[in-house]
């Protein structure tokens, strides 16, 4: 079993028939990249799970599927149902990607580790280069000035997330010449 994939899959799944606001395709790549910026935070890190950090990142925004106010509860009941039908049971794993989904909030607090690491990188994941790429694309400049606010707007970082947050925003000014943000 590669429980990592098999969530990707999964919400590969759920997005086919997604009612949130947001596109399949945002949802996928956000996704992607709040993996890509937690595995950066999680770099060299031995108490923290990384499979959790992996699986918790294509399940965070599962519940935008159905409903996205509600999204982080609704996260939680798609999670455990689905870890309950591909017949996995390792409970601290389970309670550790539901504390990532239920926090991952601006205003949240998580419990675990990995929570703290998907909440931030939640946040991180918009100045990705190809999240920026994308936004680029559908929307033009404005909006990919508006992630670099979002990414910037963010309290209670660590030392190695600011450090992360400002090479990232540095890039991204260079590359499409936002300095006015
Ligand atoms: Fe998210």
């Amino acid at each position: 079993m590669n429980i990592e994939r098999d969530a990707e899959f999964f919400l590969d799944k759920k997005l086919n028939h997604s009612r949130s606001i947001f596109s399949p395709s945002f949802i996928k790549i956000h996704s992607k990249c709040v993996k890509e910026m937690a595995l950066k935070l999680a770099f060299l890190r031995v108490l923290v799970n990384h499979k959790v950090i992996k699986v918790a990142s294509w399940l965070h925004d599962i519940g935008r599927v159905e409903n996205d106010e509600n999204h982080k509860i609704i996260g939680v009941d798609i999670a455990e149902e689905w870890f309950k039908s591909i017949n996995f049971k390792k409970k601290r794993f389970i309670k550790k990607v539901n504390d990532c989904i239920l926090y991952h909030g601006r205003e949240d607090i998580p419990k675990t580790k990995e929570g703290k690491i998907i909440r931030i990188a939640d946040k991180l994941s918009f100045i990705h280069p190809q999240m920026l790429e994308y936004a680029q694309q559908k929307n033009g400049i404005s909006e990919v000035k508006e992630y670099i606010k979002t990414a910037q707007d963010i309290d209670r970082l660590s030392l190695r997330a600011k450090i992360l947050r400002w090479v990232y925003i540095k890039r991204a000014k260079t590359k499409y010449h936002t300095n006015d943000t």
